[in-house]
């Protein structure tokens, strides 16, 4: 599904208000409320709002279980850091609780260790799926973003990680700085109940375009590779993000 906002600003209400409905949703009939954060500088503002009035009260917060997609090999006080910009945006005025914070030891020096760390992170805090050998947790909802050439996490182009089906979370050199990154891999983002991508900005038309609509081409296009196994996918774009997209594939909000 598509929902084409009028600007960022429509972008990030229209964005906090579902977040906050799953999020309800999620504590209401579980008990819990699991949420994966997405890096780049896109999401600042939806952090922004989500410590605001209207919706900082419409979830309980402290309650909330807070993931990673992805992070950078710096370390947690460093301007690249995924952490940091959502703990200034948003964890620091939401007062969370520091045991519901999981973030990303990429800064460590064994950073295949720190990721293996992470895997066993999230199914401690998660719980083990039960059934037959090792499945993926199902994280209630997954934030995700687009770079230009079509990575979402750090999923980048002809990468390993595009291909793993083992492990839920890798280290990997990336072609972009700040390398190298740790990142979810598509057998876990894929696992979640909901998945909303968030993408701004006309420099993002065109890939845009070749990701929801061009041929099929994950290895050079990584965002195509997320298609959730029973959960649902949502993408919030602006005017400018979905200029190039064909008439009818488009859903005013
Ligand atoms: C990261 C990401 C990455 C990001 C896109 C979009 O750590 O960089 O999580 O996948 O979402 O690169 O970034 P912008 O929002 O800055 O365009």
């Amino acid at each position: 599904m598509i929902r084409q906002l009028a600007d960022a600003l429509d972008l990030f209400h229209a964005a906090a208000e579902e977040v906050c409905r799953i999020g309800q949703y999620s504590l209401d009939t579980t008990g819990r409320f699991s949420l994966v954060l997405s890096g780049g500088s896109t999401p600042r503002g939806l952090y922004a709002l989500l410590a605001e009035h209207p919706y900082r009260s419409q979830v309980d917060w402290k309650k909330t279980e807070f993931f990673w997609g992805d992070e950078r090999a710096v370390p947690p006080n460093h301007p690249d850091s995924n952490f940091r910009m959502a703990k200034e945006a948003m964890l620091d005025k939401l007062d969370v609780p520091a045991g519901r914070i999981h973030r990303i030891e990429a800064e460590r020096a064994d950073i295949d260790g720190a990721a293996r760390d992470y895997e066993l992170k999230i199914e401690d805090v998660l719980g083990r799926v039960p059934g037959v050998g090792r499945r993926p947790p199902h994280f209630n909802l997954f934030l995700l973003g687009m770079g230009d050439d079509g990575h979402t996490a750090s999923l980048f182009p002809n990468t390993a990680a595009l291909l793993e089906k083992q492990r839920w979370v890798v280290a990997q050199d990336v072609p972009r700085p700040p390398s190298p990154r740790i990142t979810m891999t598509p057998p876990l983002i894929n696992a979640a109940h909901y998945i909303m991508f968030l993408v701004s900005g006309s420099s993002k038309a065109d890939v845009l375009a070749e990701v929801l609509q061009g041929p099929r081409d994950p290895l050079r296009y990584p965002a195509q590779l997320i298609r959730p196994l029973t959960g649902e996918v949502t993408w919030f774009v602006d005017r400018a993000a979905s200029s190039k997209l064909l008439q009818h594939h488009r859903t005013e909000a």
